[in-house]
């Protein structure tokens, strides 16, 4: 298994690679590929779950797609993200939600939509044994607040915020930082002042690696984000085999003599 060690070794020698999954067949299919993390985010809400947000997600759901990945996955490590509201309200309420990732569902980790308001939480969550990726730069839990989901740090000033806030969760013990859709320059020059590794979203190459969101990557979501990447066209293939299932039952193409069986001793029924 891949561990919050492996991955601190790993930084600035071999880029980390990390995709987000949902389910049990998504997750074999990441691990199977090689991928160092897999991280069950919040982003469930607008992928699997239908809501225009993530702040729906709720503790249970994502409790429950957190086990269903972990009970799949044999190396890679699983991150547990935290969705809106499950921490920083009360300390041991979200400690407890955290702690509930890894000891009911078996997730490694847990990553934070971070801020000032979670320095002292990381520093208990892994004084506690719940080690945190921290997460800074656009915070999709804040899309209100922010109104949408524009670029970060591009003023002086939001840019040295990000890099004490960057700082501060490396002093409270984080293991590693996302940083999402920041710029380049900016991702740079807090890689380069962290010991731990970052893993850019949106914040181009100089990170210690890169995450994005499975759906997007594959090619499964009709918009993804113009920082990502379609490398597949999982929605065309998906379309064709439904259309090609369609045609073939209401041809009466299948199910073919290979797809069903006859009972040769079976008595007629009334
Ligand atoms: O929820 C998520 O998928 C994320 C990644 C985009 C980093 O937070």
């Amino acid at each position: 298994m891949v561990t919050v060690r492996d991955l601190q070794e790993q930084a600035g020698e071999t880029p980390i690679t990390m995709l987000t999954a949902y389910d049990a067949s998504t997750a074999r299919i990441v691990d199977e590929a090689g991928i160092d993390v897999i991280l069950v985010g919040d982003s469930v809400g607008n992928t699997a779950l239908g809501y225009e947000t993530t702040l729906p997600v709720t503790v249970d759901e994502m409790a429950s797609h957190v086990g269903a990945v972990a009970r799949a996955v044999d190396e890679a490590m699983v991150v547990a993200d935290m969705p809106f509201l499950s921490y920083g309200v009360d300390e041991a309420e979200s400690v407890r939600n955290a702690g509930r990732m890894l000891k009911d569902e078996g997730a490694h980790a847990v990553k934070l939509e971070s801020g000032p308001h979670t320095v002292a939480l990381t520093r208990k969550l892994v004084q506690l044994g719940i080690p945190v990726l921290a997460h800074l730069g656009l915070t999709p839990q804040h899309v209100n607040r922010l109104g949408g989901y524009p670029r970060q740090g591009t003023t002086q000033e939001a840019a040295e915020t990000i890099l004490e806030l960057a700082r501060e969760h490396e002093d409270a013990g984080a293991f590693a930082l996302v940083l999402e859709h920041v710029p380049s320059n900016l991702a740079a020059e807090v890689t380069d002042a962290l010991e731990i590794p970052t893993i850019g979203i949106g914040a181009g190459p100089d990170c210690d690696g890169q995450v994005l969101v499975f759906n997007d990557a594959v090619g499964l979501t009709e918009w993804s984000p113009s920082f990502s990447k379609q490398f597949g066209d999982v929605r065309g293939e998906m379309t064709s085999a439904v259309d090609a299932y369609v045609s073939a039952v209401e041809s009466g193409a299948f199910p073919a003599d290979e797809h069903s069986h006859e009972q040769a001793d079976l008595d007629e029924l009334y």
